[in-house]
């Protein structure tokens, strides 16, 4: 496994980058700092490699970024209604950095923080990193320990396992916010990739992004991704939820049982041939399709990151579950173990 030195924060914390590559030259390179994937090397049909995750060469790109690229997110991804909730009859107050409401774990969330990392030595390439988040971090209660292991093996199967334990009742929702562009970063929308959801509803929003709590079935609407559409086909439909969103940027409810590991997601680039499926055992995805990206980043290959440049398939559980006892529950209890599982599959 090859390690650098990728730079330092404003706190002057240093962070390394890690190279795990399998013998088919597939190649993930991840930050201790945020604990992100900054690229993902993979072939097309003929056997041509391209990075297919958008991301920076150094810390410094992501000390300036505010969409998450590539970074785990914690301790709550996606959004919490005005930054509040209760747990055991106790009110807990959120940072707020989304309009009113908590997005992705506040202000300081586990993107910023600089993860300790420790190769895993028997085995596929794998990193295991590890981060540890004081009781009342961002408002949030317990003393949280979180691991998340990143294993790419001989299939170009790129796994996260994530484990987290709490000394006191608390909720959580990790995930990964990789942009991908299976045409290669920084080359131009995705809306011409062509996408396949295993699921049959989705959960609604309101103009802040928040669910409304319905479990609303996708049929008849642009939102139905069971037969592969491209990306691109509908999104400029006249649709409430379209609208709300900017575009696609919304949970789906993934079909089959939640805690097994199941298909949540295909990606298909028809041009390049790169194939990306997406496996969780978590109970839900978000596709988000980089509606906010506004080309002022400038990323690896010196393009701008422009508006829909990436996609995101954030598996996790539903926004907002701790204000919505309809969902499925993201309450962690002192003493018990969080555990759950992506997987990040590449072929052509
Ligand atoms: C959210 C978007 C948000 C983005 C931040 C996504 O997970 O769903 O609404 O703008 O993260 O980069």
């Amino acid at each position: 496994m090859l390690k650098r030195y990728f730079g330092r924060t404003a706190a002057g914390e240093a962070a390394d980058l890690y190279t795990l590559a399998n013998a088919c030259g597939v190649e993930a390179s991840i930050t201790t700092y945020g604990g992100a994937l900054v690229s993902l090397k993979a072939p097309d049909r003929a056997g041509r490699f391209a990075d297919v995750v958008l991301g920076f060469h150094d810390i410094d790109g992501y000390l300036n970024a505010e969409f998450y690229p590539g970074a785990l997110v914690g301790r709550y991804a996606n959004r919490i209604a005005k930054g509040r909730f209760a747990l055991n009859g106790v009110e807990y107050k959120l940072a707020c950095n989304n309009g009113e409401n908590s997005l992705h774990g506040g202000i300081k969330g586990f993107d910023k923080a600089v993860w300790s990392a420790c190769e895993i030595a028997d085995g596929d390439p794998a990193l295991e990193l590890t981060h540890f988040s004081p009781d009342g971090d961002e408002g949030y209660p317990g003393a949280l320990s979180v691991r998340v292991a990143y294993t790419l093996n001989q299939n170009s199967e790129l796994r996260i396992d994530y484990s987290a334990t709490t000394d006191k009742d608390t909720v959580l929702n990790l995930t990964n916010h990789a942009y991908f562009n299976l045409a290669g970063e920084g080359s131009g929308d995705i809306l011409g990739h062509v996408a396949q959801l295993n699921a049959d509803r989705f959960t609604p929003v309101d103009s802040g992004l928040i669910p409304t709590g319905e479990s609303r079935p996708v049929e008849g609407t642009p939102f139905d991704f069971r037969r592969p559409t491209p990306i691109g086909a509908r999104v400029n439909e006249r649709d409430e939820q379209l609208e709300l969103g900017h575009g696609y940027d919304h949970n789906f409810v993934v079909n089959g049982r939640a805690g097994t590991l199941r298909k949540a997601a295909r990606v298909v680039d028809p041009k390049s041939g790169r194939v990306l499926d997406a496996l969780t055992t978590e109970p839900g995805i978000q596709l988000y399709i980089g509606n906010f990206l506004d080309g002022l980043s400038v990323g690896k290959s010196a393009r701008p990151y422009g508006r829909r440049s990436g996609f995101c398939l954030e598996t996790q559980h539903f926004p907002d579950s701790p204000n919505r006892p309809e969902f499925p529950s993201t309450v962690l209890r002192a003493g018990e173990k969080f555990e759950s599982t992506t997987v990040f599959r590449f072929s052509v």
